[in-house]
């Protein structure tokens, strides 16, 4: 069966991994840091901080952007719902404006018309869906004019650019970015998360953050007459100076992402490549196009969604779907709009009311991209689809 994603894994990040077990730490030792390090270098962000998933980056970015009671977060229907819960974890609000239906990122004229009907918006977090960039440096004009904080959702999209070459992830338009390491993404981790950030505040609250609230670095204490006696640091105090999390991530998962990181490249060469050959497949096969025909040589390359008239090709989504499944292909669909779960129904959301969204929703679909797909199996997936679609 060739899944709609799968991770890579070769004998040097087995290796990597037993080296960490025989290093003597399992959890906060030097892979977390070297990972941090290796993520902050790569992407040009000054601050990085790993976490044990993309949702817990995700929580802990609202938190440190300020989302809560009273305040809401704009983010994208089209997207995991990790991104939406973000804000509910927080007390806060969410509010989703429409997608553009040509990149199937969040639109920059719904956008505009969300921040115009809602003065309570805290931050934006625009979603690089699939892994091709949002337009950054308009969200970031916005979001200035506004008064109001951008977090990056790059969960997807480790390893792209901006128009301007700078890698997503640098917050060179945003406070915060957060990245996931689930296997299906660009490099895996097992489970696990990362947030970049330029600002040294927001860098010590995520800090604090992931571990308890308790104070980190060399933030100062808040009670310095328990710190010390007779002017002498006490060498077991600590404080708790606000309510945190355990959101740390192990050295054994981070030995792992140490050593995919050192193939990233290559990940996302042989995607990129893949995709393009895809582009051209598709080009001549009617009744289905890619969602997102731009920002080829940008693009994370994550997913490769195609957008299909079902109503063409006599077959619905559930019975091409089991057709492609019956061809050992497997395919996914990303996302069911998050205004349309149960939870957000009952919240008072209505699907209907993000048309973009909806339209994209009834012919999207994921079909295999990953870096161990062969030339052979992707020509049997095109093959497939131009049996069954074309
Ligand atoms: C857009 C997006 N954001 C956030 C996440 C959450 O990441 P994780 O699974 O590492 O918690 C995902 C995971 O699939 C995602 O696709």
């Amino acid at each position: 069966m060739i899944s709609y994603g799968k991770h890579h894994i070769d004998e040097d990040d087995i290796q990597a991994v037993v080296d960490v077990l025989r290093s003597g730490m399992l959890t906060q030792g030097l892979a977390v840091e070297a990972f941090e390090q290796a993520i902050a270098k790569y992407t040009g962000a000054t601050y990085a901080v790993a976490v044990s998933s993309g949702t817990a980056a995700l929580h802990l970015a609202a938190l440190a952007a300020g989302v809560g009671p009273g305040k809401a977060l704009v983010t994208t229907p089209i997207t995991f719902v990790a991104s939406a819960n973000a804000a509910l974890y927080v007390g806060g609000r969410v509010i989703f404006a429409d997608i553009d239906p040509d990149t199937i990122n969040m639109s920059l004229e719904s956008l505009k018309q969300t921040l115009a009907k809602n003065p309570d918006v805290r931050a934006l977090m625009p979603v690089h869906f699939a892994g091709l960039p949002c337009g950054m440096l308009a969200i970031k004009s916005i979001a200035d004019k506004a008064g109001v904080v951008v977090i990056e959702d790059a969960a997807h999209a480790l390893g792209a650019t901006y128009p301007n070459g700078q890698r997503v992830g640098s917050c060179a338009y945003s406070l915060m970015t957060i990245f996931s390491f689930h296997p299906v993404k660009a490099i895996a981790a097992g489970e696990g998360g990362m947030i970049t950030t330029n600002d040294e505040a927001t860098y010590r609250k995520l800090l604090r953050l992931r571990s308890h609230g308790i104070n980190k670095s060399d933030d100062p204490f808040q009670l310095p007459e328990q710190a010390e006696t007779n002017g002498v640091r006490n060498p077991w105090y600590y404080e708790m100076q606000e309510l945190g999390f355990h959101y740390r991530i192990t050295d054994i998962q981070c030995g792992l992402a140490l050593s995919q990181f050192k193939k990233l490249d290559r990940f996302i060469a042989r995607r990129r490549a893949l995709v393009k050959k895809y582009d051209e497949a598709f080009a001549g096969i009617r009744n289905c196009r890619p969602a997102q025909a731009m920002g080829r040589d940008q693009s994370g390359h994550h997913l490769y969604v195609l957008r299909i008239d079902f109503d063409s090709i006599g077959l619905n989504r559930g019975q091409l779907m089991q057709e492609l499944r019956s061809r050992d292909i497997g395919s996914q669909v990303h996302y069911i709009p998050v205004p349309a779960q149960p939870h957000y129904r009952m919240l008072g959301f209505n699907p209907e009311e993000y048309p973009n969204a909806q339209s994209y929703y009834q012919e999207g679909l994921s079909i295999p991209l990953f870096y161990d797909l062969t030339d052979e199996q992707q020509n049997d997936v095109i093959s497939a689809f131009k049996e069954l679609v074309g």
